[in-house]
């Protein structure tokens, strides 16, 4: 024990010395023992999984989408319970409280940072992929969808109910509803119909006293927080209910690639002018990809055009021959589908994919590591600058963007309607991705710094002061506390808070004092409560 502890205050100590006092055996030992006595109508014990059971390492990694924090020597959790019933939700909560131990909520495990499933203190996981219902009520036109349904199982369940229904949620099928809606969730449809969080009406949670609560027991604060706050730091979602949107009967979508020699300098100068400006029917991303050129051994750069458009092909091609003729559209580019199928033609399934590949989660853990980062862009770039850019792109190699245009419904919300702050005025959102294969901290450190400095290279052409991030692009770059501290509130405000939240961190500090005064729901980038 070192010297450190006698500097606690008094009570803390008291009470750490009458823990130790009740019994020597270890937390998870405790924490296991306070499970199992927790009123349950379901067996906790088949939800448990200790390194002791031979499931650990496969429950583990199942759901483990960056291996830069899934590799043999990254910390693992003492215990992960994979919740089958509400009462082991409620019983994870407070026998993790009891015991001083840490919880690392999951949901889909799609977390950018690992957050979800890694953690520098003593910690267990609690699992929600077996909360996956998905029930649909065409007549009201909602459904109640539970925390660990992915999005392509929501695409699917409600498209089995109607062609004219959808929900405008992220792009990647096995992104689940837990992480993603209470980050703000963002896909195509965004500028028809905005985030997943802007059409979310109600949700239960289980909060840090173990109450299991709804919209109307949590109240609109804590309901305003958790749809696009985070929802680690408020509580563990169970679910959602959603409002379903109207799709057309059959979309347009297309992909056009063109690069530096096609002139896609010109075509993307162009695009930031227009992108945020089109109808809201029509939706164009814009990812810039570094390829092989023309000439052996010549990389260039390769911008794929990715649209979805709520209507039929001779619409959008006149809507674009009049807005962004420099993108030569023909007919031949443009395929029409049911806005199901559009799901997975945008998640890039090869075409005729069933369905039911909608439904699929990888059984095996992904060998891939990346680092994402993200930008919100609100003067067009020069072509200049784009020309440099793609330079840099060229010379580090492992640098791709996505481009989505904001603009549409996006600008008609007020910025304070959610935590999520990007509205208007935004251009459009960069993703940076930079992924590799190779195990081990120097291929990681390796490609971090390609990232980090592709990030700074950047920084004339983004939003400053603060310069905004995306949280379901979670960063530890932009800063954060370390998990074995009280949350601190300045690091938290100035290094995170602000680019993710912008004023509504304010708000969501104090619904978190409300509702966790003692912070029990924490990590590196949660909300703190102001200091009791
Ligand atoms: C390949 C890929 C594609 C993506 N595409 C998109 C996209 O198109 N649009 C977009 O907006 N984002 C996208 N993202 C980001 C994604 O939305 C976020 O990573 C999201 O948080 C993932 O949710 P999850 O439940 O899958 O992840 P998890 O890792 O399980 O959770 C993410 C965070 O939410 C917390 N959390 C999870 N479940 C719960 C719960 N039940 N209650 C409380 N807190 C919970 C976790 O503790 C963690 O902090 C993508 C990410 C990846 C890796
Ligand atoms: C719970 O399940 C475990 C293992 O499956 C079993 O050994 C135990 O008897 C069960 N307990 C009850 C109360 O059913
Ligand atoms: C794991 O197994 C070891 C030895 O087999 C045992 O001492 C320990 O108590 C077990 N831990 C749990 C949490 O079951
Ligand atoms: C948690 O601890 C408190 C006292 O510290 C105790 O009263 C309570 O019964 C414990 N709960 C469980 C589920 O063990
Ligand atoms: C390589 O490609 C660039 C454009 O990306 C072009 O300007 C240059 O001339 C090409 N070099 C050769 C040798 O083809
Ligand atoms: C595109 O617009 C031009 C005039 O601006 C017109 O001549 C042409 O027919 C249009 N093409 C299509 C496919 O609508
Ligand atoms: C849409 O998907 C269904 C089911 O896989 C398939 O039968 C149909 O042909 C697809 N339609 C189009 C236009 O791709
Ligand atoms: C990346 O590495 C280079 C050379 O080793 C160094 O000069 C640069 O500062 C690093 N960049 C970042 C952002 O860490
Ligand atoms: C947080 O804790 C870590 C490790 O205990 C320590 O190194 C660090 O200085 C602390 N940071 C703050 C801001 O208290």
């Amino acid at each position: 024990m070192t010297p450190f502890r006698f500097l606690l205050p008094p009570l803390t100590f008291l009470l750490s010395l009458s823990a130790v006092a009740t019994s020597d055996s270890s937390p998870l030992e405790n924490f296991l023992h306070c499970l199992s006595n927790y009123p349950s109508h379901a067996n906790i014990s088949n939800a448990i999984h200790t390194p002791n059971h031979s499931s650990f390492l496969s429950i583990l990694h199942m759901r483990t989408y960056n291996h830069r924090f899934s590799a043999s020597t990254a910390p693992k959790p003492l215990a992960i319970v994979t919740a089958l019933h509400v009462s082991h939700v409620q019983a994870t909560v407070t026998c993790a409280k009891n015991n001083s131990l840490q919880i690392r909520i999951r949901s889909g495990g799609h977390d950018c940072e690992g957050l979800s499933y890694v953690s520098d203190v003593p910690f267990v996981i609690l699992d929600m992929f077996h909360f996956g219902s998905v029930d649909v009520d065409i007549a009201k036109g909602v459904a109640w969808v539970q925390a660990g349904a992915t999005l392509g199982q929501i695409y699917y369940h409600i498209a089995k109910r109607s062609r004219v229904h959808g929900f405008p949620a992220g792009v990647c099928a096995t992104v689940a509803a837990g992480g993603h809606f209470s980050g703000g969730g963002y896909g195509n449809l965004m500028r028809k119909y905005g985030l997943s969080v802007d059409n979310i009406i109600d949700a239960t949670l289980v909060d840090v006293n173990g109450n299991i609560l709804d919209r109307k027991s949590m109240g609109e604060d804590q309901f305003w927080a958790i749809r696009g706050g985070g929802g680690a730091s408020f509580g563990v979602i169970l679910s959602w209910k959603i409002k379903l949107v109207v799709v057309t009967p059959k979309v347009t979508v297309f992909k056009v690639r063109r690069t530096l020699e096609d002139g896609a300098v010109d075509l993307v100068y162009k695009w930031q002018l227009i992108a945020s400006k089109l109808s809201d029917d029509l939706f164009i991303r814009a990812m810039h990809d570094v390829v092989d050129g023309s000439q052996k051994g010549n990389k260039t750069i390769q911008v794929t055009f990715i649209g979805l458009f709520l209507g039929q092909s001779d619409d959008m091609l006149s809507l674009l021959n009049e807005s962004f003729p420099e993108l030569v559209l023909k007919q031949s580019d443009c395929l029409e589908m049911p806005w199901v199928n559009s799901t997975l033609y945008w998640a890039n399934y090869p075409t005729g994919t069933p369905l039911e590949a909608l439904l699929d989660v990888p059984k095996e853990p992904l060998t891939q590591s990346f680092k994402t980062m993200s930008d919100y862009v609100k003067r067009p770039i020069s072509k200049t600058a784009l020309e440099s850019m793609w330079e840099l792109m060229i010379k580090s190699l492992n640098v791709k963007m996505e481009w989505n245009p904001y603009g549409g419904m996006m600008q008609e919300i007020s910025p304070s309607e959610t935590p999520f702050p990007h509205r208007a005025g935004n251009l459009f959102l960069i993703e940076y991705l930079t992924s590799w294969g190779q195990d081990g901290a120097e291929a990681a450190s390796y490609y971090l710094n390609i990232s980090r400095s592709f990030y700074e290279f950047m920084s004339p052409y983004v939003s400053s002061s603060p310069r905004e991030a995306f949280l379901n692009y979670r960063d530890l770059d932009l800063g954060a506390n370390h998990p074995s501290n009280v949350t601190n509130i300045d690091i938290a405000r100035s290094y995170y808070g602000s680019k993710y939240f912008r004023g509504n961190f304010e708000r969501l500090v104090r619904v978190k004092s409300r509702v966790d005064p003692e912070n029990f729901f924490r990590f590196e980038q949660s909300i703190p409560p102001l200091p009791l």
